[in-house]
């Protein structure tokens, strides 16, 4: 036990380790482990950061998607998803109400719906960006393709999530219909990245099929990728999904991945996401206090928010914006944390990405 605990310092001073050592790390866990592991993953997070939250004003502007992803609730064969999109109009009176209660970041995401052509994302993007110049705008649009991709950054979109779901191959085809490749979602990460957006890749974590060895694919793929961002949150089945009935993630090795990302890049941006909040009721706070430093509550209207379910009992979705905004504070303050009206963007953004922003 004592080398685990010399590995959790290895991991703090060089930032990494070899693949047999992560892997001793997250078998090797005990809750007097994790405590340890979370106490200096807060100290380099309070040393770049403080006590900072930065918040992202979350837009699920459409629930229409072309993919059919196991895991999701609104792949396109669930027929039972009450399907609906957002106006330009819609998304930018989310924007209004959003900026009015201090969110300094949009981010807008959808599945992967057609009808946003790329003329039609590029003027929701501008109209954003003319209206909220003090903004940062973030799309999670899944895989398009290179040129879409830099005409949306042209536009002034400056962020990009796009979860590369797990780096393991035979794992990747077990969640995702034939057609769909690691090396299209990797390669639209390369493209992004190389175009100047900042970047957040990520996976869920107990995937049905996931093991430790594909966990510690992840940690070495973002250590190597260096993305600006990592998102990861527990997979929770949806009921209407090939994944039904399936075990959820746990709470409990996600906040555990949330303080060894912490170490691997002290500058990551590391979201506390919805999951984690919806598989406990205090999942927020406890990625928080692993290590994460953003949250991205929801401003879409209340009357699409119990659409957009990607997995069962999805929380604050009969809440106005409003309601979860005030929330969120009263949650961070209760840790010691408190929220920040700025965009939040990456520690160590290089000259160049600075320019772009
Ligand atoms: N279409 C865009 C994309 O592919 O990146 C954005 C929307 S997609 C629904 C956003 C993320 O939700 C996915 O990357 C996935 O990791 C997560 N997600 C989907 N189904 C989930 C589930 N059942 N449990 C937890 N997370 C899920
Ligand atoms: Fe497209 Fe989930 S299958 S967003």
């Amino acid at each position: 036990m004592i080398n685990n605990y010399s590995l959790v310092d290895r991991l703090m001073t060089d930032g990494t380790l070899s693949r047999p050592e992560f892997f001793t790390l997250i078998e090797g866990r005990t809750p007097e482990l994790a405590e340890y592991l979370f106490d200096k993953a807060r100290q380099v997070r309070h040393a770049v950061y403080g006590k900072d939250i930065f918040l992202r004003g979350l837009i699920e502007f459409t629930n229409f998607c072309r993919n059919d992803c196991l895991y999701c609730g609104i792949r396109k064969s669930n027929l039972s998803a009450e399907r609906y999109r957002l106006s330009q109009e819609e998304i930018l009176a989310c924007c209004r109400q959003g900026h009015e209660l201090g969110f300094r970041t949009f981010v807008l995401q959808g599945g992967e719906d057609p009808h946003y052509t790329d003329d039609r994302m590029v003027g929701i993007v501008r109209a954003i960006r003319a209206a909220y110049p003090d903004c940062a705008i973030t799309l999670s649009l899944g895989e398009r393709d290179r040129e879409s991709y830099r005409r949306l950054f042209r536009a002034g979109a400056e962020r990009y999530l796009l979860r590369h779901e797990t780096r393991n191959e035979g794992h990747y085809a077990y969640l995702h219909p034939a057609g769909m490749s690691l090396r299209d979602r990797l390669g639209c990460l390369e493209d992004l990245r190389s175009i100047g957006y900042q970047v957040g890749c990520g996976f869920m974590v107990g995937s049905p099929g996931q093991t430790t060895d594909c966990l510690v694919d992840d940690l070495l793929f973002i250590k190597e990728f260096r993305p600006h961002m990592v998102g990861i949150g527990p997979f929770i089945p949806h009921k209407d999904t090939p994944f039904a009935g399936r075990e959820a993630g746990s709470l409990e090795l996600t906040v555990f991945l949330l303080g060894i990302l912490r170490l691997l890049d002290p500058k990551l941006l590391l979201p506390a996401t919805t999951a984690l909040g919806t598989i406990s009721p205090t999942g927020r706070e406890m990625g928080v206090m692993a290590g994460a430093n953003v949250i991205m509550p929801n401003l879409s209207p209340v009357g699409v928010r119990n659409k957009y379910l990607l997995y069962d009992n999805k929380i604050c979705t009969g809440d106005e914006a409003a309601e979860c905004r005030f929330c969120i504070q009263r949650r961070m303050l209760s840790i010691g944390y408190d929220i920040a009206v700025t965009r939040g963007d990456y520690a160590g953004l290089s000259g160049e990405e600075r320019r772009a922003v």
